[in-house]
């Protein structure tokens, strides 16, 4: 029996497992394609993990997650002091802002950025100073760097997100040479472990190389734990000594520990997860481009679809589908499954081709078959090589 099945005939019998099954909704309906996080439930062994960590919930977690701290470490073979752990990405981000920044203090941000960012930088008191990216949705290093002379902080994803563009390796070194060393760069790399070996930064390197440097990992993406919330900083000593000396004391449960060893523990099976979604970007990103919807180069596991002269979201909206649109008209969708690949195409080759879905009336002939550049930030100016990574 399926688990919503079984989830269905225990709410029938019970009306508190229909409140239950209510609450776990969202986090299985398989048509959420718009947080990017993994559709698959988390492997078998974090599971069995997981189930004799709920045996032990009665009992506090560590003071400090040291031990966590320690198989992170370990599994990227650097020291530990170059190590803090966070509840996500997200957590540690806004304690960076929140320690390192005063109020008043300028954030440099691309637009359009993961709109957790604005929300960090507004509840540390910073002023943002926003670079739009250019026409093939890839970052303006050159007006980052520039921008960055006066800031505290400058942030910098990689993949980005929404677009899931890539700097080249060489380009993001040259930026971070750029910045003020008493200007902290944030490279967040979510999505890191979707982007090809050979086109990854050297972490080691680059937290040996630049003091101001700190980079953002996470569990939620690739690992497929978005729910439990972890996340890690790597930087030099002083910096990831000042976001550990404000972790909250307890404030890992034991669950996150278990999960993160069971994961590493079971890599070759993570590695067949995460090259699935690759191959399935691949795939969707052709037959989108195919069926003349243009997509940016995207390293991570969703796609982007600029406006292109009409809003996704009308295209969207009745689908079914629940999808991340943007103001400006575009659309972020999650990579999950052939199935949900298919439901896409269809949405987005009945909007391009039928006449009735098309919400602007008959798709422009220039438009189909003819993947192009379209603006991607507000005030896109530059074209440039689509792929840089
Ligand atoms: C670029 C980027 N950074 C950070 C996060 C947040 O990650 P976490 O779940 O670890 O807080 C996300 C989530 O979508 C993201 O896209």
């Amino acid at each position: 029996m399926g688990r919503a099945s079984a989830m269905t005939s225990a709410a029938q019998a019970d009306p508190a497992s229909a409140q239950l099954r209510n609450i776990l909704a969202p986090a299985i309906d398989p048509c959420a394609l718009s947080l990017n996080e993994s559709a698959l439930p988390p492997l078998p062994a974090v599971r069995a993990a997981m189930a004799d960590f709920i045996g032990a919930a009665n009992r506090y977690p560590e003071f400090l997650p040291t031990r966590l701290r320690t198989l992170v470490a370990d599994h990227l073979e650097v020291p530990q002091e170059n190590v803090a752990i966070g509840p996500g990405a997200s957590g540690l981000a806004l304690r960076l802002l929140q320690a390192a920044a005063a109020p008043g203090d300028r954030i440099v941000l691309s637009t359009p950025i993961f709109e957790g960012y604005l929300a960090f930088a507004r509840m540390a008191g910073l002023v943002t100073v926003s670079v739009p990216l250019d026409s093939y949705g890839h970052h303006d290093l050159a007006a980052m760097a520039h921008a960055a002379q006066d800031a505290r902080v400058v942030v910098l994803c990689r993949p980005n997100n929404p677009t899931g563009t890539l700097e080249s390796v060489a380009d993001v070194e040259r930026f971070i040479g750029e910045v003020p060393t008493d200007t902290i760069v944030l490279l967040d790399e979510a999505y890191i472990e979707f982007v090809a070996a050979t086109r990854r930064v050297d972490v080691h390197r680059l937290i040996a190389r630049f003091p101001n440097v700190v980079v953002l990992r996470t569990f939620s993406k690739a690992y497929g734990l978005a729910g439990l919330r972890i996340g890690y900083a790597l930087a030099a000593p002083e910096l990831a000594e000042l976001l550990w000396s404000l972790q909250l004391p307890f404030g890992i449960n034991t669950g996150c520990t278990l999960a993160v060893a069971a994961s590493y523990a079971a890599h070759a099976q993570l590695e067949q997860r995460i090259a699935h979604i690759v191959a399935e970007r691949s795939y969707l990103s052709a037959r989108l481009r195919a069926a003349g919807a243009y997509t940016t180069d995207s390293h991570a596991n969703f796609v982007y679809l600029p406006a292109a002269g009409r809003s996704w979201s009308e295209i969207f909206d009745h689908s079914g589908l629940q999808v991340r649109n943007y103001p400006d008209g575009s659309v972020r969708i999650t990579v999950d499954s052939r199935g949900s690949s298919q439901k896409v195409l269809g949405v987005v080759e009945q909007a391009l081709n039928g006449p009735a879905g098309a919400p602007h009336g008959q798709t422009p002939p220039a438009m189909r078959g003819r993947p192009g550049p379209q603006p991607v930030g507000p005030a896109a100016t530059r074209w440039s090589a689509p792929d840089r990574g």
